[in-house]
């Protein structure tokens, strides 16, 4: 199956990556938002991330300016029906994502591929809600998209071996290394990951170790670029909070239960970088 043209539902730090790292494979891409203010600022992802690449040198102004142009921004949905596969990217919600994709389903042409980049539902509760259950996958990208290798491909009970196979060529197409995950919680990293990261919030709760020298041990003693307290405020406490409260929802594994304090830090709106204020503090 050839893919020309490329769309993104939602245009956050993911969508945006996604996005990006499409048209740098030479796609047309269609993005959405769902008004222009935040359309405005997806694209301005965009727009900061490739200025950098070209300030350092690693891409020229022509190659932003040829990326640039294949992003078509848009805020209606019917914008997708030249989409030969969809990435959907919009917030953890099953409901919302269920009703992306119903709509997809029926805006598409039948050979669309509808992919979901959730960190931790269930793909197949995604796809019951179109008719085409057979062309609907997992391509899970990770924070930020532009610089991380991995993708896991999620395959369900339905997904086609032709629908597996194009979004395997998809994502390596894109230079990433594909791995394969069942639709199970969590897949595999954030299976690992999830529970990793809240035992270093216990751990500091209990008092172990200061939050610095937990980030220092993983990064010194493990070789992780960043440690697990730096790296919740990249992803967001928010969105921890929500793959740890869906795993354990469908596993009721204790691991996945979130440490008080992250509660807390949910409730004062305390995000992590996105909000300048996490475990860290950050210069929004
Ligand atoms: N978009 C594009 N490029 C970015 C970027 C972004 N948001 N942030 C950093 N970069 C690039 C920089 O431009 C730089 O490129 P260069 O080497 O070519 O100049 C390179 O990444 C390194 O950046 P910096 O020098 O600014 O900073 P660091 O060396 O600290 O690297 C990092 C930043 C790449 C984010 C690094 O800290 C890292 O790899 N952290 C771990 C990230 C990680 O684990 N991600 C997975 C999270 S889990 C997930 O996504 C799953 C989800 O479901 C929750």
């Amino acid at each position: 199956m050839k893919i020309n043209t490329v769309g993104v539902v939602g245009c956050g730090a993911m969508g945006a990556g996604i996005a990006q790292v499409s048209a740098q494979a030479g796609y047309h891409v269609v993005v959405s938002e769902i008004n222009d203010a935040l359309l405005k600022r997806g694209l301005g992802i965009i727009e900061n991330i490739l200025a950098k690449d070209v300030g350092k040198q690693k891409i020229t102004q022509a190659d932003k300016d040829a990326v640039q142009a294949r992003i078509k921004g848009t805020t209606e949905m019917k914008d997708f029906a030249v989409c030969d596969i969809i990435v959907e990217a919009v917030i953890e919600n099953m409901s919302l994502k269920r009703d992306v994709f119903g709509k997809l389903d029926k805006i598409c042409p039948p050979h669309t591929i509808l992919a979901s980049n959730t960190s931790c539902l269930s793909i197949l509760d995604v796809s019951t809600a179109t008719a085409r259950p057979d062309k609907v996958l997992g391509i899970h990208f990770f924070n930020p998209v532009p610089v991380m290798k991995l993708v896991e491909l999620v395959k369900t009970l339905t997904t086609g071996d032709e629908t597996f196979a194009a979004g395997k060529v998809f994502a390596e197409s894109l230079g990433k290394t594909a791995v394969i995950s069942k639709d199970a919680p969590g897949f595999v990293v954030n299976r690992l990951l999830v529970p990793q990261l809240l035992s270093a919030v216990r751990m500091l709760e209990q008092g172990v170790a200061s939050k610095e020298d937990i980030d220092a041990g993983m990064r010194l003693g493990l070789n992780h670029p960043i440690g697990p307290f730096a790296l919740i405020d990249l992803v967001g406490i928010d969105v921890i909070c929500f793959i740890a409260r869906s795993v354990y929802e469908e596993t009721k594994d204790a691991q996945f239960i979130i440490p008080n304090q992250m509660n807390k830090m949910l409730a004062a709106g305390w995000l992590g970088r996105k909000t300048g204020k996490g475990f860290y503090e950050y210069n929004k």
